[in-house]
């Protein structure tokens, strides 16, 4: 698409969003040169806005170094801004003007606003915005929470059908675009090691954590609407999970691997309250600032409000590979680290014959963030005289082994996809209704009984539930977890 122009509109330009991420992003892509060279940018909100008030917003977010403010002038020249409502044609009509003002182009519109507001503006791309002439293409990128449960989902996701083609949606779930996760395809399947022990012979337990060492920074209006599930494992670490429980695609190509996905997700029946734990943070005593505050010490928090911080699951993938492992999957808020990873647990050595207990389960760890890794937890014996064994590692440490490579965000990768026309780490709309399925009937049922979560204290390990609930379903923690 390089010598074609395109133009990207930010549909929410004045909001956290854009200001944080999308901004950002695309400056890091047009100073690494990466963005097709007739590329500009217009940013579209309510409030009347300058692209150099635009700027005052989202500079701090952009890491510019000295030697690049030549380079950020001409980034925000090729901005413009146009204000107007998200429910009047008329305030499209404009948008489109400014559009055409760049002559024949190739269309993206970021939609960086709440759901509330999707179908007005959706619908007046498709009244007014689309590109008019065969030969460009527009593409919509949409961004979570799609829907509260399978229903609002599904209706979200027929309006959008009635307006778009599927191929030009773009659902984010910005995992996708993180290396570790894009690494797991090439790692199972690009290694003649993994194909034979990846299955319920050979896999204990899978266990896929996201922690968090903040709590909601203010943000808790938005966040008590949805709770953590919603926020983070129905679709991260359900994504993450479908990547490493799918079978090998016929090919790499976009299709393959999410009818793939899909099938996965298919055979993972609804998760079930039993096999849930849920916790929400209290402030720490003695604790300064953020730590001394308790999620419902946030004023932007309804008060008494039972929503979860916390919270794990087990669930099982009912197929011929992994009938009857579970699935782990565990996210929090304000935890004692930042941490991403999964870890495939495999079962105890059969026919032991060291001493007992000294042998531990291997374990494999994909380590999604902060310091990317991969690690495999092996037994070994103590070097020297003595004939003990000793847990160790087969460590790829990014930082060591890739030392000075530059691991791009989740979203440079996302957004150029985009432009590339490639949707491989795109979700499509059955992936979506699938995970609405698996967790609608317990986010009903929360939301019905509203059980109080477990009390945690800000920067602990969680709800020491939580350990149970890993021991109950066949995970033994080893101590780093
Ligand atoms: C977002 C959630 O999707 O992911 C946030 O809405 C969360 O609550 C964020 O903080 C985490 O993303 P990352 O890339 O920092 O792990």
């Amino acid at each position: 698409c390089h010598g074609a122009s395109h133009v990207f509109v930010i549909l929410g330009a004045s909001g956290d969003l854009a200001k944080k991420k999308i901004y950002p992003t695309l400056w890091w892509l047009y100073r690494d040169g990466l963005l097709p060279k007739k590329t500009s940018f217009i940013g579209y909100a309510r409030s009347k806005l300058t692209v150099d008030e635009i700027k005052q917003k989202t500079i701090k977010f952009m890491k510019v170094e000295k030697d690049e403010e030549k380079k950020l002038e001409e980034f925000f020249k090729l901005n413009s801004y146009v204000s107007g409502a998200y429910d009047k044609t008329e305030a499209f009509s404009a948008l489109n003007k400014a559009i055409d003002a760049k002559g024949s182009c190739n269309r993206l519109f970021y939609l960086a606003l709440p759901p509330s507001v999707y179908e007005s503006v959706t619908l007046n791309i498709k009244a007014v915005c689309m590109s008019k002439d065969d030969k460009n293409w527009t593409r919509i990128i949409v961004e979570k929470p799609f829907g509260r449960d399978l229903e609002s989902s599904n209706t979200l996701s027929s309006h959008l059908a009635a307006l778009f083609k599927e191929e030009e949606l773009y659902r984010i779930d910005h995992y996708l675009g993180k290396e570790m996760i894009q690494n797991l395809m090439v790692l199972r399947f690009g290694n003649r090691i993994f194909s034979p022990i990846w299955n319920r012979e050979s896999v204990a337990s899978v266990v896929i954590s996201f922690k968090e060492p903040f709590g909601t920074q203010g943000r808790g209006g938005y966040f008590d609407e949805f709770g953590i599930i919603r926020d983070v494992m129905q679709n991260h670490l359900l994504q993450i999970l479908s990547l490493v429980a799918m079978e090998k695609p016929p090919s790499t190509g976009a299709e393959d691997i999410r009818n793939e996905k899909v099938k996965v997700l298919k055979s993972i029946p609804p998760v079930l309250m039993e096999n849930v734990v849920l916790g929400q943070y209290i402030g720490k005593k003695g604790g300064e600032g953020e730590e001394a505050k308790g999620y419902l010490d946030d004023p932007t928090v309804p008060k008494g409000s039972v929503t979860p911080t916390f919270a794990s699951c087990a669930l099982f993938v009912k197929n011929e590979r992994w009938d009857g492992v579970p699935f782990i999957l565990r996210c929090g808020k304000a935890l004692n680290e930042r941490k991403a990873e999964v870890r495939v647990q495999f079962r105890d050595v059969p026919g032991d014959i060291f001493r007992e207990g000294e042998v531990k389960r291997n374990e494999l760890v994909i380590r999604v963030q902060p310091n990317e890794a991969v690690y495999m937890k092996m037994m070994m014996k103590t070097p020297g005289m003595s004939i003990d064994c000793e847990e160790s590692e087969l460590d790829l440490t990014y930082d060591n082994r890739y030392k000075g490579v530059k691991m791009p965000d989740a979203y440079e990768r996302l957004i150029l996809d985009v432009f590339m026309g490639s949707q491989i780490h795109f979700v499509r709309s059955d992936e979506l209704h699938e995970a609405w399925r698996i967790f609608t009937p317990l986010l009903k049922q929360i939301d019905k009984e509203k059980p109080k979560p477990i009390e945690y204290v800000y920067g602990s390990r969680g709800p020491k539930e939580n350990d149970k609930l890993c021991t109950e379903f066949n995970f033994i923690y080893t101590g780093t977890y």
